[in-house]
């Protein structure tokens, strides 16, 4: 280890044996953490160029299980968010897809901090089974055309034990060790085909359209380099995805985009552009147009919200919350929020709403926080939007007899005097 962390250090590069045995010694703890961290350092300092990335997500994905999905016909699709406030696209994307006769197999987490989990999300829905053994999850893909579950098993125990070195010693931002990490998990998964969503600007992870490029390319070069259909999306995130933060609240909005209300929100456009590029992967249509005619006659013809409910059912879910909505966790009280002033939204501070949102109990301050599944917020406003005074900014969902500071909420706003040119929330394409 002391050869690897000197390499790295003045700027070498490892050979996949070294990097194959580092990765052995993280999983069975002859590597001392201390060393790992030093390389990690060393590695967020000087990179790692492409066959070095490779060695790793590969030595990353066969430090566990894997999933087996070839028993099951099709090209089978999954997709990766690379993660934001507000972003309840999968839970909208699988069933839209499977309507669309593509399995769907996708594996989602739980959320740490400001952002939320999809796993959380499901959590709400009362009796749903949201961590699937393998065979369960092979039956709810066979059943319903779609499957997504936690990651159960000893999927990639290197990763959990690298993302928590990293997580304590600032080396989390780095393009190679993002790239080994997702792309490590994603190939484990058994998927054949993977979209990639990867969010830039001041919500997110990568700040700038150069970072999130570099990323999108390193990830689509190593999943193509491991014979993966895979295509990434950048878009930008300035502001929570639609208007709900907050698990039981989420399901709610996702519920209704199904159903084919609000279809020219953000929320909703990204949800089915990403859903249309999984069919194009899938091999159902032969280009993006095609695809996107075939996801709105879907979400139009009501069957992919019946797809929605037959997989609820399929999981032990109370498939009567999906139509009536204070079967979900609700909360102890509801306090409206309004603006003092008439302007125009220029930005909407998506992180600290998210944790706004973390501090009301929606989401875990620490791993093992029991949550509070019925709290949130819903945000009313829009950056570019126009509120005059007295408008309802915030509407918070609260436990009961909890103090509420508006301030708080009102100081995530950002405002404009003048009208704003309206930004696109697709920024680019990386294949
Ligand atoms: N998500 C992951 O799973 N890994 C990273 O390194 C960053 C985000």
């Amino acid at each position: 280890m002391y050869d690897l962390i000197h390499a790295k250090k003045t700027g070498g590069a490892l050979a996949p044996e070294q990097i194959q045995a580092w990765v052995r010694g993280v999983v069975d703890g002859s590597v001392p953490p201390e060393q790992s961290a030093a390389l990690l350092m060393a590695i967020c300092w000087r990179g790692m160029d492409t066959e070095e990335t490779l060695a790793l997500t590969l030595a990353m994905r066969d430090s566990g299980d894997r999933m087996d999905l070839s028993a099951i016909p099709g090209t089978k699709v999954d997709k990766h968010s690379t993660g934001g406030v507000g972003d309840k696209t999968t839970l909208i994307i699988g069933p839209v897809v499977a309507a669309c006769g593509v399995p769907c197999a996708m594996f989602s987490g739980r959320g740490l901090g400001h952002t939320g989990g999809t796993v959380d999300k499901y959590s709400a829905i009362p009796g749903l089974r949201v961590e699937l053994e393998p065979e369960a999850f092979r039956e709810s893909l066979r059943a319903t055309g779609f499957a997504n579950s936690a990651q159960t098993g000893d999927i990639c125990p290197a990763d959990r034990r690298l993302y928590a070195l990293r997580d304590i010693t600032a080396t989390v931002e780095s393009i190679p060790l993002i790239t080994a990490s997702i792309m490590s998990k994603k190939l484990a998964g058994g998927a054949d085909a993977l979209v990639l969503d990867v969010k830039c600007g001041g919500g997110a992870f990568m700040r700038t359209l150069e970072e999130a490029q570099a990323l999108a390319r390193s990830m689509v070069d190593v999943g193509r380099a491991h014979g993966m259909r895979i295509k990434a999306l950048l878009t930008r995130m300035e502001e929570p995805l639609g208007w709900a933060i907050g698990n039981a609240l989420e399901v709610m909005e996702s519920v209704e985009i199904l159903k084919g209300w609000h279809g020219e929100c953000p929320l909703a456009q990204m949800s089915f552009r990403l859903a249309g590029e999984m069919l194009v992967l899938g091999g159902v249509a032969d280009g993006i147009e095609s695809a996107m005619e075939e996801v709105k006659r879907v979400v139009h013809s009501g069957e992919a919200m019946e797809r929605f409910r037959a997989w609820t059912r399929h999981n032990g879910g109370d498939v009567r919350c999906l139509d009536d909505f204070s079967r979900l966790p609700q909360a102890g009280q509801r306090v409206e929020i309004r603006s003092g002033r008439s302007a125009w939204i220029e930005a909407l501070d998506s992180r600290s709403l998210g944790i706004l949102a973390m501090e009301l109990g929606a989401g875990r301050r620490n791993q093992g926080d029991v949550l509070d599944l019925g709290v949130g917020l819903k945000v009313h406003g829009t950056v570019g939007g126009r509120v005059e005074a007295g408008d309802v900014l915030f509407t918070i969902y609260a436990k009961a007899g909890v103090p509420i500071d508006p301030d708080r909420f009102l100081a995530a706003v950002c405002w404009s005097e003048t009208p704003l040119a309206a930004s696109p929330w697709l920024l680019g394409v990386v294949e």
